[in-house]
């Protein structure tokens, strides 16, 4: 009797440190409190059975987003209670039928949570995330999240599985089109505006759709940039780099994180302790729960960790993986591993705490069908605010990489115009990858956008000149005839929408096909020509950025692609964008990005050979980060530092007087990076950590200022221990990273 008293003593004391380990890093409220009594309440009562359901997500037949398995059991386990989430279940219709299921036949009537990939916008499609990155306008990229969650909660869906947080260096990897591009920090911004978009003020709140930080961990470190492949970093680069904006997610309070299908350094991150359990549920102190990727817990037995998957199901869930997205690990195998010992019920007991928790937030008790409601859809979906919010959007996202004699803006009473190429009158590939419900018919072309923008006067000579992939040049013949009509020819060239994002990884990052030789052939005619550059990574364009006069570069923009393109080609909208991610010279360059190590042989001029570079190109990149013009020009001042001398407890502040030196008003991001010159382990030689996208008027000067805190200059130092080191510093400011006006300072204790 005694020892069970004792066991039973133990056991209540593991499990009250447990929940009260969980929530020692956040201060509860009352509400939190409620929530947990009755969570405490659910579990009290709940067969194992019901519990591991929680665990459980199964997916419709709305979109296949992974290897699809049909499964007939689904319908029977729903309504056993035996599913907590569905993904891929499409329209309010269609979800309150399968909640149905749950509520009017399983005992505890847990509500189902339903996700989608709402990646960039529901139906009104926005700028593919890499491209809405390159407006660096956090404000516009909030609210395009907050339209995708107002439409998606209006056909039903509570969980968004965005942001894409992954910091990505290699643009042979296809899933650079999903995230932020290159730079933590600023990755990290648009993190924390994504989520704010999707989980607005609170997830109670109409319209609400909980977010979820992706793909934990470094998935976008790839060997080879080959999707899925292994990562091998140091703890130091993973922190450093790539976790950076997953700690600013959670910061944001986003309710979800899913593992990443990679490996990291052995263990696949599905069943990765370290990173799961110990550093984001334990130090980072997350009350949310984790999703798995499609099989991404079955996958382990790919990699070699588990020999079935009853033991990759093990390992996931004592790595603190809370959800398994369809391998259905946890519903054949957790039962028995709870009862053989090898998984603890406390454990289960935690993932399905955090689950019900997130389903109590978004208040599904109260209102298992609080998105189930058609006529809402209707009244939701591409409405004309949403449109007009996508074209602006779109607009931003434009960056201008070339425009050489003032070929841009064009006139919209030019006589003749000549839209050729494979991307200019094709609307499922203005909508990119990961487009949710967004459909091409929705979308306007480029040809759409220019036929609408000219004047009545203006003749529109069209033809696609050749295909996207291929090598047929029969066509150009036409093409070459109505560019020497025309007056100015604007062609549409690049990758189609479905050849970056998932599982589309390129060796070659080219233009692909026979479309680079047509704009040889239309250059040959003397016709000024204009490229408008589609794609989903940076490209290797250097033939085209050294002979052809101007450059759009327009990613793939969305259903109001064509319509924003045309804004800025004549004028209406004076292009703003900067890159988020370097375009590089050569893909012989990858992983190439701004902030880099110096090296102990730098490349300082083309004599020296015996240093850090290659002797059949240039170490610089084509397009550096931060790199976009404007059809107006801007004059930076030198910096004025408050002090020279920073004391580690005081700031310093970085001023300066940008000029609008053109003849057009314009927006000039203008961006702050410090480099550290010396510290207990190397340091980049540029880091950014700040900007400020201002609209200056032509002949204006506008004064910006930037404070800077030893905080801001904190690093994982050599003993990993976060923090500011006393030293030398340079700070620059300038209109991308390799433009800068520069000044010292010296930051001690
Ligand atoms: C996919 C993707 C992930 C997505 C999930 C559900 O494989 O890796 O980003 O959210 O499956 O569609």
């Amino acid at each position: 009797m005694r020892t069970s008293v004792i066991y039973l003593f133990v056991f209540c004391l593991i499990a009250f440190s447990s929940c009260n380990q969980e929530s020692n890093k956040v201060k509860l409220t009352n509400e939190d409190k409620t929530i947990e009594k009755k969570i405490d309440d659910l579990l009290s009562k709940m067969t194992l059975e019901e519990k591991i359901g929680q665990m459980n997500q199964y997916t419709g037949n709305g979109a296949a987003t992974g290897p699809i398995k049909a499964r007939e059991k689904d319908i029977e386990d729903l309504k056993k209670g035996y599913v907590g989430s569905m993904l891929n279940v499409i329209g309010a219709e269609n979800t309150r039928e399968m909640q149905k299921l749950v509520m009017e036949n399983s005992r505890m009537k847990i509500p189902l949570i339903f996700g989608l990939d709402v990646i960039h916008g529901y139906k009104t499609i926005f700028p593919i995330p890499l491209g809405e990155a390159a407006s660096w306008d956090l404000d516009a990229i909030e609210q395009s999240a907050r339209i995708a969650a107002i439409e998606a909660s209006a056909a039903g869906i509570h969980w968004t599985f965005a942001p894409m947080v992954d910091i990505a260096r290699d643009p042979r990897w296809g899933r650079i089109m999903e995230g932020a591009g290159e730079d933590p920090y600023y990755g990290s911004l648009v993190a924390k505006a994504r989520i704010h978009g999707f989980q607005g003020k609170s997830l109670k709140d109409d319209g609400s759709i909980v977010a979820c930080a992706k793909h934990f961990a470094a998935y976008g470190c790839a060997e080879a940039g080959r999707d899925y492949n292994t990562v091998d970093i140091s703890n130091r680069v993973l922190h450093e780099i790539y976790l950076r904006p997953f700690k600013a997610a959670l910061e944001a309070g986003v309710g979800t994180f899913m593992n990443s299908f990679n490996e990291i350094d052995g263990t696949p991150a599905t069943g990765n302790s370290y990173l799961v359990q110990e550093t984001l549920k334990g130090e980072w102190g997350f009350r949310g729960f984790v999703v798995s990727d499609w099989n991404s817990i079955g996958e382990m037995v790919n990699h070699g960790i588990a020999k079935d998957k009853g033991e990759a199901a093990m390992i996931a869930a004592n790595a603190g993986n809370d959800m398994d997205m369809e391998t259905s690990a946890y519903r054949d195998s957790l039962v028995s591993l709870v009862k053989a010992g090898k998984v603890k019920e406390i454990t289960i007991d935690k993932a399905v705490r955090r689950v019900l928790r997130i389903k109590f937030q978004l208040g599904l008790f109260d209102d298992p069908y609080k998105y189930c409601h058609p006529e809402k859809e209707k009244s939701q979906l591409l409405s004309p605010e949403h449109i007009k919010a996508a074209r602006e959007g779109a607009r931003k996202s434009i960056v201008l990489l070339k425009n050489e004699n003032n070929t841009l803006p064009l006139k919209i009473d030019v006589r003749t115009i000549a839209v050729i190429g494979p991307l200019a009158d094709s609307k499922i590939d203005m909508i990119g990858g990961w487009s949710a419900q967004g459909e091409g018919k929705d979308a306007v072309t480029l040809l759409e956008g220019i036929k609408t923008a000219v004047s009545s006067t203006t003749n529109i000579l069209y033809t696609k000149g050749c295909d996207i992939w291929g090598d047929s040049s029969n066509t150009f013949k036409v093409a070459i005839s109505l560019a020497k009509q025309a007056d100015v020819v604007v062609m549409a060239i690049g990758e189609s929408g479905t050849m970056s994002g998932e599982a589309r990884s390129r060796a070659n990052i080219n233009i692909p096909g026979k479309q680079e030789d047509l704009v040889r052939e239309i250059l040959k005619t003397g016709k000024p020509v204009v490229i408008v550059l589609m794609n989903g990574r940076p490209l290797t364009i250097n033939w085209l950025a050294g002979n052809v006069p101007a450059i759009l570069e327009s990613w793939f923009l969305g259903s109001q692609a064509g319509n924003a393109i045309a804004d800025v080609l004549f004028g209406k909208y004076n292009p703003s964008g900067k890159l988020p991610v370097t375009f590089p010279y050569a893909v012989g360059q990858i992983p190439i990005y701004y902030n880099h190590k110096n090296t102990g042989r730098p490349k300082v001029d083309n004599i020296n050979p015996y240093c850090s570079k290659y002797t059949d190109i240039p170490n610089e990149p084509l397009f550096p980060f931060g790199f976009g013009l404007s059809y107006t020009t801007f004059e930076y001042s030198t910096l004025k530092l408050s002090t020279n001398q920073m004391k580690m407890k005081d700031s310093l502040t970085v001023s300066l007087t940008v000029k609008n030196t053109g003849q057009s008003d314009g927006e000039e991001v203008v961006q702050l990076y410090i480099r550290d010159l010396v510290g207990s382990v190397t340091r980049p030689v540029k880091e950014l950590k700040g900007f400020r996208k201002v609209m200056i008027k032509t002949g204006e000067s506008k004064d910006i200022s930037f404070t800077l805190k030893s905080s801001d200059l904190a690093f994982y130092t050599k003993d990993m221990s976060f923090k500011a080191e006393s030293g030398d510093f340079k700070v620059f400011v300038g209109t991308n990273s390799d433009d800068c006006k520069e000044a010292s300072f010296s930051l001690t204790e």
